[in-house]
């Protein structure tokens, strides 16, 4: 029987092996089914992420709770991990709780202040065996309540990541390279160079966020260049969402929310299969 996992095992086994693992952003109980359904299928690992919003609008114990039901059942190694938290308490109270994988942004903040911040989360964190991600430089876009406009976002710099990995000790790395949260304005552009200088800077699994509607070949290719975790969530909620309306406008008086979720679902899992094979973490489990 599976527990709960952090990431630690599940992410150096995709850098030593070359893949990525995905990072699901899930919202209630219909879209941690469809993740975690689909991954037992395709045998992938599986990272189940919830931002602050999330854990707030579910509850943090329902969504442990559902997590532990989906582990036992399925023997696939399934973790949940706190996306995207800026508060160092609220951190610890679902570490706490049972959650085994966080991460810490102090994106917004000064180099200093960043490493001050994170270094404290990673002290808990790891007292009770969970794992830190911490993001260097800032990604642009809209996630949840969290909305970055493109003049403040940052690109990572190789030199103080390496700096920045050895003085936080955090597991992972999120990297800014040129995704934003949420869809483009034209074409996702990634600084693959600046990637490949990172790989060679730092030795952590490095963590590639906002990988909705960026080209597949360009996923492939940043995990072919270091991308061991890879984020996803807007990719999920559009398709889950459109065909809830379609269902809703050929059955104007439905109310059943178990056949109006239905078509929701299976067109989410439709995206989470194709994203774990991009991944290449089918069979990995
Ligand atoms: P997208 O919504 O662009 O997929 O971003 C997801 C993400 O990075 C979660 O942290």
């Amino acid at each position: 029987m599976m527990k709960i996992l952090s990431t630690r095992e599940m992410l150096k086994k995709a850098q030593r092996e070359g893949y990525a693992v995905p990072a699901f952003n899930i919202h209630n109980l219909e879209t941690l089914e469809v993740v975690v359904e689909t991954a037992a299928e395709l045998k992938s690992p599986v990272i189940l992420a919830g931002t602050p919003s999330t854990i707030a609008y579910a509850g943090g114990e329902f969504i442990v709770a559902m997590a532990e039901a989906a582990a036992e059942k399925y023997n696939i190694p399934i973790a949940i991990h706190l996306d995207h938290y800026e508060v160092v308490d609220e951190i610890k109270h679902f570490v706490d709780l049972g959650f085994k994988s966080t991460m810490i942004d102090a994106s917004h903040e000064t180099f200093e202040k960043n490493i001050e911040i994170v270094k404290e989360v990673v002290e808990y964190a790891h007292k009770y065996d969970a794992t830190v991600e911490a993001e260097l430089g800032r990604l642009g876009g809209q996630e949840d309540d969290l909305i970055v406009d493109e003049k403040d976002t940052k690109y990572t710099n190789p030199k103080q990541a390496k700096e920045y990995v050895e003085k936080t000790g955090i597991d992972s790395l999120a990297v800014a390279i040129g995704t934003a949260h949420g869809l483009y304005m034209g074409e996702a552009k990634l600084d693959l160079d600046r990637l490949k200088e990172i790989r060679d800077m730092v030795d952590v699994p490095l963590v590639l966020h906002g990988a909705s509607d960026v080209p597949d070949e360009l996923v492939k290719k940043a995990i072919s260049l270091g991308i061991c975790k890879v984020n996803v969530a807007t990719d999920l909620k559009i398709p889950f969402s459109d065909a809830v309306k379609k269902y809703f406008t050929e059955n104007p008086d439905a109310n059943d929310p178990r056949k109006y979720m239905a078509p929701g679902k299976e067109a989410m899992k439709k995206v989470v299969a194709h994203k774990i094979i991009i991944c290449g973490s089918n069979g990995k489990a």
